[in-house]
């Protein structure tokens, strides 16, 4: 996969003056089954999370409070995305390297995923992803 598999996608918003809702089905509005959901909270100024990839599983992330800074690389180029709204979310398939960072105070990740969870699934060595990518 490369970056550009990687997309913003945007979620239903019920705005209402009491207070705005977004919802998410299965087979609608993301792009794989959703088996596992997962968010990162409490999460220390200057923290950074994420430093790997994955061989199969997609996910979506979706900055449910606050905000912080996704830096997607597929073995050539990167992008950072930065995202603060909780009416979308950062699809990004297998293959991809991400490191997150610039959590604001309070911000909440949650993350969507294709399958559950298998430490096998990981690519934790950026060299073995480099080389996976570049067909090394
Ligand atoms: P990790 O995916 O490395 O976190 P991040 O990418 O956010 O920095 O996971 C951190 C630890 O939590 C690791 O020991 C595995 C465990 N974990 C689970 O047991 N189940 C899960 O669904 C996830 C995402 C992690």
């Amino acid at each position: 996969m490369s970056l550009q598999h990687c997309k913003i996608i945007d979620l239903p918003k019920i705005e209402d003056p009491r207070g705005n809702l977004t919802f998410i089905e299965g087979g609608q509005h993301v792009p794989f089954e959703i088996k596992r959901v997962y968010y990162l909270y409490d999460v220390p100024g200057g923290s950074h999370r994420g430093g790997h990839a994955h061989k199969d599983l997609h996910q979506l992330l979706i900055a449910m409070s606050g905000s912080f800074d996704i830096t997607l690389d597929d073995g050539r180029t990167k992008f950072k995305y930065h995202l603060n709204r909780s009416y979308y979310g950062l699809y990004i398939p297998p293959m991809i390297w991400r490191e997150i960072d610039n959590f604001s105070s309070g911000s909440v990740c949650m993350v969507l995923a294709s399958e559950r969870y298998s430490e096998d699934d990981y690519y934790r060595d950026y060299a073995q992803f480099n080389q996976a990518v570049s067909g090394k």
